[in-house]
């Protein structure tokens, strides 16, 4: 059996190592126009030529959660697409979007400011009440994020696609539930796939219905966001500031204004990353229970997009 790594933009040498240690039984090799046929690819970005040239390829597996832009490639329909299924990602989102939430409701810049300044000064306790986080989808990493902010006392709203039931989370669902979810959230985070149904779903309309205050933050996909409605809203008082790891380009262009405003907070595209032992280890079990004729989690449905 062969795997082949493709990746753009990103050494594949790593990984060809770590995998053919972790599988020896396998042929591994980094792709290269014109290679012989393989049966897995571990890819990242890889171009249309990949694609087409490995017409026998039974799985593409993807060094990320996401799936959107492997979704832009014209993909034979038997292919099986398989993401990460969180491989050590969700403790370090959860670590993120807790920090961030904690950082933003203990006023932790504001004391940073005063004591930068050698200002011995307190501010008023907030009311954590006040302070409903709602998670965007509560998949694998979304989930875990909930959970890790019902710790803090947080009161905690979740929103999916299907009807979920988690313990001391207020659930809701589909279109329908959106505006009751929105009005019940002043911290929202966003943790959903990008697809036709969530592109630009953080616009005008959305933010504006969050509570006073509101606080964005978005470690999914900058095209959720419509950067110009966020600052606008922010500008105008109804909401507090954002938390911004991910952006409709990447790396963030010198000149965008999240870069310098002072109520955004920018990281490069770091909350959770993908960790090459744990990704290697997965997906190697993953080809030994297909190789069992056994099913495995993380198998994209094209038709919804994640
Ligand atoms: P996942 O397990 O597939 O979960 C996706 C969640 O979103 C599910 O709960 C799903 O609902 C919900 N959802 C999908 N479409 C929806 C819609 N139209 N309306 C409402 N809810 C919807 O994905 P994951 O592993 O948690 O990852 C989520 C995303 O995080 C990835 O797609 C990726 O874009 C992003 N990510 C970012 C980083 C980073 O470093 N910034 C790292 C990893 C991942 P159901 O449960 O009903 O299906
Ligand atoms: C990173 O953004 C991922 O989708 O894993």
């Amino acid at each position: 059996m062969k795997i082949t790594i493709c990746f753009t933009g990103l050494s594949p040498e790593p990984w060809v190592q770590g995998l053919q240690q972790a599988f020896p039984q396998a042929a591994v090799d980094a792709w290269a126009p014109g290679a012989t046929q393989a049966d897995h690819a571990i890819v990242w970005a890889p171009p249309q030529q990949f694609i087409d040239e490995q017409a026998g390829l039974k799985t593409l597996f993807n060094i990320g959660a996401g799936v959107d832009a492997l979704l832009q490639l014209r993909l034979p329909a038997h292919l099986k697409v398989v993401r990460l299924d969180d491989a050590g990602m969700s403790v370090q989102m959860a670590e993120y979007v807790c920090h961030a939430v904690i950082r933003h409701f203990r006023e932790f810049d504001g004391y940073d400011a005063d004591t930068q300044a050698g200002k011995w000064s307190y501010r008023k306790p907030r009311n954590r009440a006040d302070f409903a986080v709602g998670v965007m989808g509560l998949g694998v990493l979304g989930e875990r994020v909930a959970k890790a902010l019902q710790v803090f006392d947080f009161p905690v709203n979740g929103y999916s696609r299907s009807a979920k039931n988690l313990p001391g989370i207020r659930c809701f669902n589909g279109p329908q539930g959106l505006p009751e979810f929105l009005a019940a959230t002043r911290v929202l985070v966003n943790l959903m796939p990008l697809t036709p149904e969530t592109e630009n779903i953080l616009n005008q309309a959305t933010l504006s219905t969050l509570q006073p205050g509101g606080y964005v933050i978005n470690v999914a996909r900058g095209k959720h966001l419509v950067d110009d409605d966020l600052i606008a809203l922010i500008d105008s008082g109804h909401l507090a500031g954002a938390t911004l790891d991910v952006f409709r380009t990447e790396p963030l262009p010198a000149d965008h204004v999240f870069w310098q405003h002072p109520k955004i907070t920018v990281t490069p595209h770091t909350s959770a990353r993908t960790l090459r032992e744990e990704s290697i280890a997965q997906i190697v079990g993953k080809i030994q229970a297909l190789q069992r004729g056994q099913s495995i989690n993380g198998v994209v449905d094209p038709q919804r997009g994640y």
